[in-house]
């Protein structure tokens, strides 16, 4: 059989760091009172004419270089976002052009938090269906055009940044003990879109809009969905909380991380945690966390990493995989 292997990570962040300080001058709001609630102490915001093709581009690169992948070989390009560049044409295709690739297929995938969940499984899809080789996945998001930085109930929330992996077909005996993506599960419920959703478009309003959500709602269903289709992912494989290595959820909110991984009892030492210094990505908080700890060296060959998120529409799901 085939099995789609993750053979290298990389990552991006604006160089604009700003604290939870600097946006209490912006709104009424505090350092304490954003670390209390979501953990967040800071956000990477991209600077004036970044857009999430710039972004999305120095991370694919620092895939591709991880990899040690050239970007010819790359045959498939999938990038998460709900921020694209414009309408259309797809982000993705400016990324690949950018990486001089002129072969293959490029295109988004739209599930705001869930979409790099989306997309990895999208792209482990084609591999095993023949339909690529070698895919680059990638989740770039600038949320912080998309907020109103007059609402301090959702500007505290997010940041801008980029993540992505080089996802490869090879040959294996379908074992869960080897290598690769072991299952997928993804969901979604358009009955709960009024909780998350921007307030434009071009079919509706012909505006970009901005993020409304009501966060206490989010919060509500946020944990038992992401549970679900974790326990989803554990009855497909046999595996259990035990035999995690790492649990690499959606950084939305330490609350609801730290709440996900008690109900479903993962101990707090295999939780990876960036969104103290990233706030909420949305599509490219699973790739940045990722890479964060592939390269700080937590993430090791033969772990077993179990990818987690829930977002918008709402949308959810879970990916378990051998390192
Ligand atoms: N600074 C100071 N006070 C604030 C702020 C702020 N930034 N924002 C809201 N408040 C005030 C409110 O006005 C309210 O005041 P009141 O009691 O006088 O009316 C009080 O704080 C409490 O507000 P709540 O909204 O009830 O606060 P809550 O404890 O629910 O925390 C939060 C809000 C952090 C948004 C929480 O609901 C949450 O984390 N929700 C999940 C949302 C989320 O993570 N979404 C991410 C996108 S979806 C995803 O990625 C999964």
């Amino acid at each position: 059989v085939t099995r789609s292997i993750i053979i290298g990570t990389g990552s991006y962040l604006p160089e604009n760091c700003m604290t939870n300080d600097d946006l209490s001058k912006i709104v009424d709001t505090s350092d304490d009172w954003i670390v209390q609630r979501t953990g967040i102490r800071r956000r990477h915001i991209a600077a004036e004419g970044e857009m999430t093709s710039d972004l999305g581009i120095k991370a694919a690169k620092a895939a591709l270089s991880s990899a040690g992948v050239d970007s010819q070989d790359i045959d498939t390009i999938i990038l998460a976002t709900a921020t694209p560049d414009n309408t259309f044409p797809a982000t993705a295709v400016t990324i690949q052009a950018e990486l001089g690739i002129f072969h293959g297929a490029a295109f988004d995938v739209h599930a705001v938090c869930s979409g790099f969940v989306y997309a990895l499984a999208t792209a482990d899809a084609y591999i095993k269906a023949g339909l690529s080789k070698r895919a680059l996945v990638i989740g770039a998001e600038t949320f912080s055009r998309i907020l109103d930085w007059e609402d301090r109930t959702t500007c505290v929330l997010f940041g801008d940044g980029a993540g992505a992996v080089v996802l490869e077909g090879q040959q294996s005996d379908g074992e869960m003990s080897d290598r690769g993506v072991l299952t997928s599960h993804l969901r979604s419920d358009g009955r709960h879109k009024e909780k998350l959703y921007v307030d434009g478009g071009p079919s509706s309003t012909q505006t970009t809009g901005h993020l409304r959500m009501e966060g206490r709602e989010v919060f509500k269903h946020a944990v038992g969905m992401i549970t679900d289709v974790i326990e989803d992912a554990f009855d497909a494989t046999g595996l259990s909380s035990d035999d995690l290595t790492w649990f690499i959820p959606h950084q939305a909110n330490k609350r609801i991380i730290d709440a996900s991984a008690k109900k479903l009892g993962i101990a707090a030492e295999k939780v990876v945690t960036t969104v103290q210094d990233h706030g909420n990505t949305s599509a490219a908080s699973i790739p940045l966390a990722l890479d964060t700890a592939v390269k700080d060296g937590r993430v090791k060959p033969g772990d077993v990493v179990l990818l987690e998120a829930m977002g918008g529409g709402f949308t959810w799901g879970s990916i378990l995989l051998r390192w």
